[in-house]
């Protein structure tokens, strides 16, 4: 499967409370910076597709807003939760500007989020 670089924001426009949705691609993508880094994953939690992006990011992982799953920024891990774990995509940081790197197919129903 092949996958492209996409230029998202520069460091500086980083919002400030740590998290950023985004949709590349197709693919909606949330964006944290956590302790240890800066790290994408899927944005749709894997139990009953709800956009994770709602929820808090804290201490490395995100929570679903809606039934409190939680999964590590970094990879995906479910730790929170029986769930699976989620997509997460490569982040690299280039001159200050943040880009992740998407499978170039579509996303199929099965990683989409539910949005209202
Ligand atoms: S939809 Fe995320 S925990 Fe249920």
């Amino acid at each position: 499967m092949t996958q492209t670089w996409h230029t998202l924001v520069s460091e500086a426009e980083f919002p400030a409370e740590g998290k950023l949705a985004a949709k590349i691609g197709g693919w909606h993508v949330l964006v944290a910076k956590t302790e240890d880094g800066t790290f994408a994953v899927n944005d749709r939690c894997t139990h009953q597709a709800a956009l994770l992006s709602g929820g808090r990011v804290r201490r490395g992982a995100v929570m679903c807003p809606l039934h409190g799953a939680r999964f590590e920024m970094d990879g995906g891990k479910c730790i929170g939760g029986a769930y699976k774990d989620l997509r997460s995509f490569p982040v690299r940081i280039e001159d200050g500007v943040i880009e992740v790197c998407v499978p170039d197919a579509a996303p199929g129903m099965d990683e989409l989020p539910v949005t209202l």
